[in-house]
C-alpha cells in the first residue's frame, strides 16, 4: 500500500492501461461503515484508492472541525489489511492554498434538508470531491447511503459536469441496536447513546406503518416525530422525499425515503431509510 501525502505525488501515479480504479473518499477515523465501501471497491476494481482528508470547507466556523476525531495510524492499519493500493492524505494548505477562489455548487438540493442548518456544507463537499476526482482519476466512486443527501448531490454534480465517474451507493452499516455507524457517535455521552437509537426506531416504525397500509406522509412523519420527542431528542428535520431527487412527497410510493436529522445532546446525527410501499 502506497501512502501519498501530496497532490503531485497522487497525480503522478500511472495506472496500468485499462485498469479499473475504484475510489473511496473519507475524512478518516474509519469504522465499519467506511470499510464496507472499501470492501465494495476492492471487490469490483483492479486498483483502490482511499482518501483521508478532513475537509475544512465543509465545516461552518461553529462546527467541530478542530475536534473531529483523527487517528491516521489506526486508519492505515485497517486499510492495509483490506488490500487498498493507494492512500491519498493531502494537507488542507495544499488543497486550499492562499488565493484559492473556485467553488462548485449544486443548486437547490444543496440548500434543503441538512443544507438548511448547514448552508455552506454541500458547497464544501462538492468542491472537495470534484478536486479529489480530478486528482485521483477513478472510474468509480463508492459512497454510503448513510449520507443520502450527499450521495444525491454528488450524483447530480457528476452527471451535470459530465465527469464520467460511476457513483456506487452502498447500504448503511449499523450497530447491533440499529444506530447508524458514524465517527460522531463517539461524542455521545452516557444515556445519549441509548437515546440515539430513536432515529432508527422512528425509521423502522415508519416502514411498519407503510407496510400496514398508511400512505399519508404527514401522518407517518407525525408518528416519527412523536417517537423521537418521547426520547427527549431535539429534531432538526424529519422529511419524506423521493429518493431520486429529494423532492418532498405527500403520498408514499416505491421511491419514498424518510430522512431524519436530530441533536442527541450536542452531536447532530442523521439517518434515513427507504419506506418502500
Ligand atoms: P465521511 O463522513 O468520513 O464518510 C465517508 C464515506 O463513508 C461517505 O460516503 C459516507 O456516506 C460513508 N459512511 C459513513 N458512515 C457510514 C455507514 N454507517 N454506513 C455506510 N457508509 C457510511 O462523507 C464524508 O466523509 C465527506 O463528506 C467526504 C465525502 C469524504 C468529502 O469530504
Amino acid at each position: 500500500m502506497q501512502i501519498l501525502c501530496s497532490i503531485p505525488e497522487m497525480q503522478a501515479v500511472n495506472y496500468p492501461a485499462g485498469s479499473k480504479v475504484g475510489f473511496v473518499p473519507t475524512m478518516g477515523y474509519l469504522h465499519e461503515g467506511h470499510l464496507s465501501l472499501v470492501d465494495a471497491a476492492v471487490k469490483s476494481s483492479d486498483l483502490v484508492v482511499v482518501s483521508i482528508f478532513v475537509n475544512p470547507a465543509q465545516f461552518a466556523p461553529s462546527e467541530d472541525l478542530d475536534s473531529y476525531p483523527r487517528d491516521f495510524d489506526r486508519d492505515l492499519a485497517l486499510l492495509e489489511k483490506r488490500k487498498v493500493d493507494y492512500v491519498f492524505f493531502p494537507t488542507a494548505d495544499e488543497m486550499y492554498p492562499p488565493g484559492y477562489k473556485t467553488w462548485v455548487e449544486v443548486e437547490g438540493i444543496s440548500h434543503i434538508l441538512c443544507g438548511n442548518t448547514r448552508p455552506e456544507h454541500f458547497k464544501g463537499v462538492s468542491t472537495v470531491v470534484l478536486k479529489l476526482l480530478n486528482i485521483v482519476r477513478p472510474q468509480s466512486m463508492y459512497m454510503g447511503e448513510k449520507d443520502f443527501q450527499q450521495l444525491t448531490v454528488l450524483q447530480r454534480m457528476t452527471q451535470d459536469l459530465n465527469l464520467g465517474v460511476d457513483i456506487i451507493g452502498c447500504p448503511i452499516i449499523r450497530e447491533e441496536d440499529g444506530l447508524a455507524k458514524s465517527s460522531r457517535n463517539l461524542y455521545l455521552k452516557g444515556k445519549e447513546r441509548e437515546q440515539a437509537t430513536c432515529l432508527y426506531k422512528a425509521l423502522t416504525n415508519s416502514q411498519k406503518l407503510v407496510a400496514a397500509g398508511e400512505l399519508a406522509a404527514e401522518k407517518i412523519i407525525a408518528a416519527a416525530e412523536q417517537l423521537i420527542l418521547d426520547s427527549l431528542v431535539k429534531v432538526d428535520y424529519i422529511k419524506i422525499v423521493d429518493g431520486r431527487d429529494l423532492s418532498e412527497v405527500q403520498d408514499i410510493d416505491e421511491h419514498s425515503r424518510m430522512l431524519i436529522a436530530a441533536w442527541v445532546g450536542k452531536p447532530r446525527l442523521i439517518d434515513n431509510m427507504s419506506l418502500k410501499a
